[in-house]
């Protein structure tokens, strides 16, 4: 079966050196932890997958699209746009816009139809016409997730997606992004310190000593 995210002979340093010659591949509906140490480099591999850092070495090879770093414009829009989904800790909500508007605008970029029953899950589907700032933050948070959904992506990519939640509704959120993998064939990588949250996805990789062991 084809690898919808392959990255190898991967390594990136900073000041130090983060991690030497690392590798991962996940078919559709598999879903990763990534978990180590603050510092370690989670949110930096999950930059060189997310097309926004290219590694000092190795390959990178998301959904049919071979080494993502030297692609063409129009392929890279279209891996952005339509095969990638990227969860980060800090949310982009447009704040001049309400809830329906904030989705309306991930309709518009994939060609996709929101889903009233993903935000009934959310527990955000009274909150559509509320402006931005009228949300908590765990709102926001679910909100941004929703919007992320709604694109329909193949690949996840999700830096601590849970961590401003409560442990139910990080929980029922985890569930609701592993169930969506498993539907869409799709495929999740996730950065997270949580070992519960870790333990939902069907594989766990631990970054340290600048290498990823597998430990699930
Ligand atoms: N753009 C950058 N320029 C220089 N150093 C950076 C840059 N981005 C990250 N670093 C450094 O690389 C290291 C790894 O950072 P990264 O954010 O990937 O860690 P992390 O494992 O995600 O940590 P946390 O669990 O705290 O989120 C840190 O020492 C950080 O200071
Ligand atoms: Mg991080």
């Amino acid at each position: 079966m084809e690898y919808l995210v392959e990255m190898c002979g991967v390594s990136h340093k900073f000041d130090v050196m983060l991690y030497d010659d690392i590798a991962m591949r996940l078919k559709p509906t598999q879903s990763l932890a990534i978990l180590g140490a603050s510092g370690s480099g989670k949110s930096t591999i999950l930059n060189h997958l997310s097309t926004l850092l290219p590694p000092q070495k190795g390959q990178i090879n998301l959904a049919h699209l071979h080494d993502i770093y030297s692609l063409s414009e129009k392929q890279l829009l279209h891996l952005r746009q339509k095969i990638l989904g990227i969860i980060f800790q800090t949310h982009y909500l447009f704040r001049g816009f309400n809830v329906m508007q904030n989705l309306q605008i991930a309709e518009l970029i994939a060609h996709t139809q929101i889903d009233m029953e993903m935000l009934e899950e959310f527990g955000i589907a009274h909150t559509l016409k509320q402006q931005i700032g009228e949300l908590s933050g765990g709102q926001q948070q679910r909100l941004s997730i929703a919007r992320v959904l709604t694109k329909q992506p193949k690949i996840l990519l999700a830096d601590e997606p849970t961590g401003n939640l409560d442990k139910d509704t990080a929980m029922s959120i985890m569930s609701y992004l592993l169930s969506y993998v498993k539907k869409h064939e799709a495929a999740l990588v996730l950065a997270t310190h949580d070992k519960e949250i870790a333990e939902l996805c069907t594989h766990i990789v631990l970054l340290e000593n600048k290498t990823l062991n597998q430990i699930k």
